[in-house]
């Protein structure tokens, strides 16, 4: 395993370091050192007043964070976790401000990652958004850290995430359990462990009344015009990530043939990649036939390409 102790000596001394998780790479900070945390909002130019999710190592540092944690929370963390599921509690009041942006809620999550919970097991819990500067999409490589914060910055390395998209962010507090921001786990999967409805936010788009914070700011925009919908042509200037077959230059005319596990793995790297080669656009081929397969990615893609839609 990648030598963690210089990592680990940095965030006990409260520095900030980005490490891996199944979804995307994560700005770690110390979730008990204020000065840290503020550190990370620094870095990211994020605002804020959007919180952090917390990344625990196991289910019993919940109770640090928690005030009460629900049998519904119990049964979502003994089958989702590890695994990218951010569960959003009733807040202890000892909890950081700067963590939850002074709201009476707090996000936490367990990564599913073998990097991740050994270094968390040797820190004690992190906050840890996306390790992007804000409006550059979520990293899912390491590479990705370093363009966006240089070259030296602290990254442990991981490869590339292996599902791309950020966690599903779930709030147990409303009597209907709510989706704030689509994932991998979806309506569906959670469905099958509660054995009650799921909502998901009617502000999962921008609204000026978010439920999470995180819902009212604009998304990553590539440079490149992102554009949805039906290909029959190849066009000059455009990267294509396609479901069917036309063909075209490989170098920029990629198929993923309604595979969608891959173009949620790649979607966020894609983005980057017609950024670099300067291209005017991006189209996606629509994936709504091949939503039966995977429902909850679909969701999720479909939310992320939305936000990234030119208007
Ligand atoms: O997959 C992930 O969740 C990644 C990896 C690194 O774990 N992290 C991530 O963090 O995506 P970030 O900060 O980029 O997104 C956190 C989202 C934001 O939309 C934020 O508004 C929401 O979670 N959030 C955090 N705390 C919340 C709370 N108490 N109530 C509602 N939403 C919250
Ligand atoms: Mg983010």
């Amino acid at each position: 395993m990648h030598e963690l102790k210089p990592y680990i000596e940095l965030i006990k001394n409260g520095d900030v370091v980005a490490f891996p998780t199944e979804t995307v790479y994560g700005l770690g900070a110390d979730a008990w050192n204020p000065t840290a945390i503020s550190k990370v909002f620094k870095i990211k130019g994020r605002p804020a007043d959007n919180p952090l999710i917390v990344h625990v190592s196991d289910k019993e540092q919940v109770s640090q964070f928690a005030s009460e944690i629900s049998s519904r929370a119990e049964l979502l963390m003994d089958q989702f976790w590890p695994g990218p599921l951010t569960l959003v509690f009733p807040k202890k009041p000892n909890v950081l401000d700067a963590i939850t942006a002074g709201l009476d809620s707090v996000a936490v999550r367990m990564p599913d990652h073998k990097v991740a919970l050994e270094f968390i097991r040797q820190t004690g819990p992190l906050v840890a958004p996306s390790a992007n500067t804000s409006g550059m999409p979520s990293p899912t490589k390491a590479d990705h850290v370093r363009t966006d914060f240089g070259i030296n910055f602290p990254v442990v390395e991981g490869g590339a995430t292996s599902i791309g998209l950020e966690s599903t962010v779930l709030d147990l507090r409303p009597p209907t359990p709510t989706i704030l921001r689509p994932g991998k786990i979806g309506p569906i999967e959670l469905q099958e462990v509660l054995h009650e409805d799921i909502a998901i936010s009617d502000h999962v788009e921008s609204t000026d009344q978010p439920h999470s914070p995180g819902q009212k700011y604009t998304h990553y925009k590539p440079k490149a015009e992102v554009r949805y919908g039906a290909v029959d042509h190849i066009e000059e200037n455009t990267l294509y990530l396609l479901q069917t077959k036309v063909y075209g230059d490989p170098s920029r005319v990629i198929h993923y043939q309604g595979d969608l596990e891959l173009l949620s793995r790649e979607l966020y790297d894609r983005f980057r990649q017609a950024d670099r080669m300067g291209l005017a656009q991006i189209w996606i081929e629509d994936i709504a036939p091949y939503r039966q397969k995977s429902p909850s990615l679909a969701l999720a893609l479909s939310n992320r390409i939305e936000k990234s839609l030119s208007e």
